[in-house]
């Protein structure tokens, strides 16, 4: 089991390049089961979730080959509709062929994602959505069994809760169903609107008539399409708290500064110094850390996959600060392993008291999820001594090169056996 050493404290310093958007590229790449048509995707992230995805579509006889660092899929001759659980358990996000093989053939059989650390990750919205296009389906032995006799019909779905996933199968499914769908109560992460602009390279028809409705018009005809997904404004915003955090000064590149407003916001206001520019953004930590409140909110409200790494940086704040998590319910699992190292946090329900001032201590440390494990990397680089940090394959997951990275701008990082 590899785990990574971190020898802290020093100052991150130089200029970090984002990769692409994990969270973009698995419904783009489970949105290519649409089309026949060769499909060129560029700028995907080298990450694990994405290679699971991709070999979840070579199981259903997809034909994906890298040319460099662009991906060419062919679905052409993909026939098969069955997702197996061995695949679909590690990457919930598996369930998002859902939509996709039922719009392309009518059924479909589908492990359910199964819970993972943060939450049990329902999939109700999806299949009671889906039921409004004619999907009938039953559930048994942990799969999802679906079909639509008559093929995909559009129609009127109000989503009953903002739900990233559901918004993202509906879309995909409608883009191919007979006549018009309207969804309202989307999910409007800027995920989904890269998902929406490869649709529309795509052939799709869509168009975004409220802030959170869209209106879908079902095609039949695809065209070959090349998309270059949009960055990981997930992976941006880690490295803007590492540099708030280790009064750093990173210059953090190929992003869209827009898309991360909120979190440059509050990072303003607890005290870094940051400029931003077409598509860099450059940041200046402080040596004092104003304390502030914050809450996790479907966008633009804060980004749940950030809570964890502005928890690190608020133990660091001059006074105490309150983090609210509001999408999943049980996403405070690095909360134990900071207090090993000496944090103080209270958790009441979804809300965590955070004491500022925190001298933290070098410790051996346990990854839990994603945005978990890449906090504990957080709170180790600020920390005199060495730390280690076990079953790092979760943030191999999300995080493209991430030691490599964090040593170009000067921590003392590497994996170990
Ligand atoms: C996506 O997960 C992201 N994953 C998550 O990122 C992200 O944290 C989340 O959206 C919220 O932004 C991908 O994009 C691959 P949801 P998703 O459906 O789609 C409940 C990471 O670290 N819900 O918006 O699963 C659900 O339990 C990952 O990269 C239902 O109740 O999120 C949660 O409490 C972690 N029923 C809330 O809604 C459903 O059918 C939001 O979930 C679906 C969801």
């Amino acid at each position: 089991m590899q785990k990574l050493e971190v020898l802290g404290a020093n100052k991150l310093k130089g200029i970090v390049n984002i990769s692409g958007s994990k969270n973009a590229s698995l419904p783009i790449l489970a949105a290519t089961l649409l089309s026949n048509k060769k499909i060129y995707l560029k700028n995907l992230p080298k990450v694990k979730d994405i290679e699971t995805m991709i070999n979840l579509l070579k199981s259903m006889g997809s034909q994906i080959k890298f040319d460099k660092k662009d991906l060419i899929i062919n679905n052409s001759k993909q026939n098969k509709k069955f997702a197996s659980y061995n695949l679909v358990k590690t990457m919930r996000a598996g369930i998002l062929v859902l939509g996709p093989l039922l719009a392309k053939f009518g059924n479909a059989k589908v492990s359910l994602p199964g819970g993972c650390a943060i939450g049990t990750r329902p999939v109700d919205i999806h299949l009671q959505a889906l039921s409004k296009l004619g999907v009938k389906y039953k559930i048994s032995q942990g799969y999802v069994h679906a079909a639509a006799p008559k093929g995909l019909i559009g129609s009127k779905i109000h989503f009953p809760k903002i739900s990233v996933g559901a918004t993202e199968n509906l879309i995909i499914a409608a883009s191919l169903a007979k006549g018009i769908s309207i969804l309202s109560n989307c999910a409007i992460e800027p995920e989904i609107k890269d998902l929406v602009n490869f649709l529309k390279k795509m052939g799709c028809k869509l168009k975004w008539i409220a802030k959170r409705s869209i209106k879908i018009i079902g095609v039949n005809h695809l065209n070959e399409a090349s998309y270059s997904v949009m960055f990981d404004r997930i992976e941006a915003g880690t490295y803007l708290i590492a540099a708030a955090i280790t009064e750093g000064s990173l210059k953090i590149k190929n992003v869209k500064p827009q898309v991360i407003k909120t979190e440059i916001d509050i990072l303003k206001k607890i005290g870094a110094k940051i400029k931003v520019k077409k598509s860099e953004i450059h940041i200046e930590g402080r040596k004092k850390i104003k304390s502030t409140n914050l809450k996790t909110a479907p966008w633009p409200g804060l980004a749940t996959d950030l809570q964890a790494q502005m928890m690190v940086l608020l133990c660091k704040a001059n006074k105490k600060s309150v983090i609210q998590e509001n999408i999943f319910e049980n996403r405070f699992m690095h909360v134990a392993e900071l207090n090993r190292m000496g944090a103080k946090i209270l958790i009441k329900g979804n809300r965590a008291i955070i004491d500022g001032n925190t001298k933290f201590a070098a410790a051996e440390l346990m990854a839990t999820d994603l945005r978990a494990s890449v906090s504990l990397v957080l709170a180790a680089l600020t920390t005199k001594g060495k730390s280690l940090i076990n079953r790092i394959y979760h943030l191999d997951r999300g995080y493209e090169n991430i030691e490599k990275k964090l040593k170009k701008i000067g921590a003392k990082i590497r994996r170990v056996n």
